[in-house]
């Protein structure tokens, strides 16, 4: 049996779970749910990075004894994934006694077979990232020499006796490496990256400090502490227990790591480097580390103030764990930058879950209830060319989503998914049943049966495509088809699936709508709920250039043809009169010279936008062939066209760009 071992970097403890943080280990989850439903034996593992001079002068700064401090820390992030429905196997700290001997073991095998030296270190160091640079990398300002990572800090000079790691040693190999194992470091253009950085020539690490104590004690120099990145990269091993254990001989060595791009060059050179000093043979080494670029907040750097709004458990609390799941894994192309933007959030999720996927249960459950309730038979037999096309559809998203997984790009297998989804809802609209109900014949009552069969077979499928990104989402689902959670168990590969036509309607149980509708009323208690409102209206996002931010979905209304769009009679108007409808704050008792002989009345909901005065005088564009209605008494012959705005107050009219003779056709 196939089995998956995959990791998140450990996070440091001088800080809380945030976003980015959140964002690799919500990733890391899906990926691993993805291997369970595979039925691979799977590994997920995560947890925290606790030693090392910054998180000594972090508890120092807050007066706290350091083991208390990490401690507290460290139990913040083990208590702020579930709630995002993270579900990692193991969670590792690098203060816990597994670790510490399997980290001394290593050194030591480095050491014995000569990797590691004693010396005097002086050089430069950013206690931010907690690495070694030289001049030429650093960044030059006013202000001193900053690091050119994450950080932008101030560096220090240090200069201290240490123990060095002959990674100069290790050039011609890692080279080799990666040629030999092009998929090691994903995506291509970070391998790219590693490599020219490896052929500029690389030079022996300082793998020791004397001048603080909050590390692991080199083995026979306890002076010594072990460099932190030396100590945090080995957890990956650690967590496996000692080599020779069971875990290790079961999972090791890892399917991939997944890391931002800011721990590309220590996870591609410095960790196979101390692997293979150990005695680590190539095929021993990790298989793959896939680098992932960095999240904005509404077009802006994630600034602590900014932190707080995207804090990943009040996002969860508000638009629940999968709604945020969904939105991350869905909005990024996974390796890329990308923003987190709230108004985008919101967006994907009246588009593409309320509308797409949330109406797509709706309709179906509602069609059943009305046309076959209580449990019917649905015979077989009438399925025709379009159920064929819609089974052709679900296996191309089935296998869409196999190969974007095993590529590791979640935002494709999402993709995939939703082709179906929309592909099912346009299926509905085309069968029609409610049509074929009509007919009250025997072929009309056989279609019924297979188109209803059809649409709950897709989202069974659907179901089960989306488990791994929505886990609670597919239960509920499953709860209203009347089916039991996906429980993936070894062994048994959920995504071996059948087409196989529902045969009945019991079970079925309608529940409340998975997805309700945010609207603008919504959106703003969101918005306060989160202290958005201040936050983001502060600092406007900067304007998005074209091109680079992704933009959203559009989900059209069902296809229609240019014979239907004919049969829409548009024409240009002019208001020549216009009151308020007694009672209504929104309708609008508009007369429409347009160009008849007498002016039409027309009934309008924009009398939130404009005022009656503000309309009179102004041409618009009027459906003219409507069929009439009457709205709170009043008659309305026609519909003048408006674009939609942030709310109802914020309505634009669709009016000729100049003025035109009443009753100028549109089209
Ligand atoms: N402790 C080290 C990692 C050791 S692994 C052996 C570390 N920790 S960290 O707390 O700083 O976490 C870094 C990781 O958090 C990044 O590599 C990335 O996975 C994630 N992110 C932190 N901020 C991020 C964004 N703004 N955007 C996306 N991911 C980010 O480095």
């Amino acid at each position: 049996m196939a089995r998956y071992y995959l990791t998140t970097p450990i996070y440091y403890v001088n800080d809380v779970p945030h976003l980015g943080t959140a964002y690799t280990t919500i990733v890391a989850d899906a990926l691993a749910r993805y291997h369970r439903l595979r039925g691979h034996d799977t590994r997920f593992l995560t947890g925290t990075d606790e030693h090392g001079q910054k998180i000594e002068e972090a508890a120092a700064a807050k007066g706290v004894e350091v083991k208390a401090f990490v401690d507290a820390a460290s139990a913040a992030f083990r208590a702020a994934w579930p709630p995002l429905n993270i579900e990692n196997d193991d969670f590792v700290r690098t203060t816990e006694r597994r670790h510490i001997e399997v980290v001394q073991d290593l050194w030591r095998k480095c050491q014995e077979n000569g990797f590691i030296y004693e010396g005097t270190y002086e050089g430069l160091y950013c206690v931010g990232c907690e690495g070694y640079y030289t001049e030429k990398e650093l960044t030059q300002t006013p202000a001193g020499m900053l690091c050119p990572l994450g950080t932008h800090k101030p560096v220090e000079r240090v200069k201290e006796p240490s123990f060095f790691f002959k990674l100069s040693a290790f050039e011609k190999r890692l080279l080799d490496f990666y040629e030999k194992n092009p998929g090691f470091v994903s995506p291509e253009s970070r391998r790219n990256e590693v490599m020219s950085f490896v052929k500029g020539g690389l030079q022996d690490l300082s793998v020791s400090r004397t001048s603080f104590k909050w590390g692991i004690p080199v083995p026979g120099n306890e002076k010594h502490v072990m460099y932190v990145w030396f100590d945090a990269l080995t957890n990956y091993l650690s967590a496996l227990g000692a080599p020779g254990s069971s875990l290790h001989s079961r999972f090791w060595p890892p399917d991939v790591h997944l890391v931002g791009k800011d721990i590309l060059r220590f996870h591609t050179i410095y960790w196979p480097a101390f692997l293979m000093a150990a005695g680590y043979a190539d095929a021993e080494l990790p298989r793959k580390v896939f680098v992932h670029g960095w999240l904005t907040i509404n077009g802006q750097k994630m600034s602590k103030s900014l932190r707080n709004v995207v804090e990943p458990i009040k996002l969860a609390e508000v638009f629940g764990a999968d709604v945020v799941r969904f939105y991350l894994l869905r909005e990024v192309a996974f390796g890329q930058d990308g923003d987190f933007s709230h108004a985008q959030l919101i967006n994907r999720y009246n588009s593409e879950l309320a509308d797409s996927l949330g109406n797509l249960l709706n309709r179906t459950l509602g069609l059943c209830q009305k046309l076959r309730p209580s449990g019917a038979a649905l015979a077989r037999g009438a399925e025709g060319e379009l159920e064929q096309k819609l089974a052709e559809q679900a296996r191309t998203a089935l296998l869409g989503s196999i190969a974007s997984w095993d590529e590791i790009a979640p935002h494709r297998a999402i993709d995939s998914t939703w082709v179906l989804i929309r592909a099912a809802n346009k299926y509905i609209d085309e069968s029609a049943p409610w049509a074929e109900a009509k007919k009250a014949s025997p072929e009309g009552t056989a279609r019924v049966d297979a188109i209803l069969a059809t649409a709950l077979e897709t989202l069974r499928w659907i179901s089960v495509l989306i488990w791994p990104v929505m886990p609670d989402v597919s239960t509920k689902i499953r709860q209203q088809l009347g089916m039991s959670a996906i429980a993936p168990k070894q062994g048994e590969d959920v995504l071996v699936m059948h087409w196989e036509p529902r045969s009945d309607t019991s079970g079925l149980a309608v529940g409340t709508p998975v997805f309700p509708k945010i609207d603008a009323d919504r959106q703003a208690e969101i918005f306060t709920a989160l202290g958005l409102s201040e936050v983001v209206a502060e600092k406007a996002p900067e304007p998005v250039k074209p091109g680079k931010q992704p933009r959203a979905v559009i989900e059209p209304a069902s296809e229609i043809t240019y014979e239907d769009f004919a049969k829409l009679d548009l024409r240009v108007g002019r208001v020549v009169s216009c009151e308020r409808v007694p009672k209504s704050d929104k309708l609008l008792k508009c007369m429409i010279d347009l160009g008849e002989p007498t002016p039409r009345q027309v009934v309008a909901g924009i009398g939130k936008s404009f005022t009656p005065e503000g309309l009179v005088g102004k041409q618009v564009t009027v459906v003219f062939n409507l069929k009439p209605a009457k709205l709170m008494g009043q008659e309305s012959r026609g519909m003048i066209l408006a674009a939609a705005g942030e709310s109802e107050a914020d309505l634009a009219l669709i009016a000729p760009e100049k003025d035109r003779p009443v009753g100028t056709r549109v089209k």
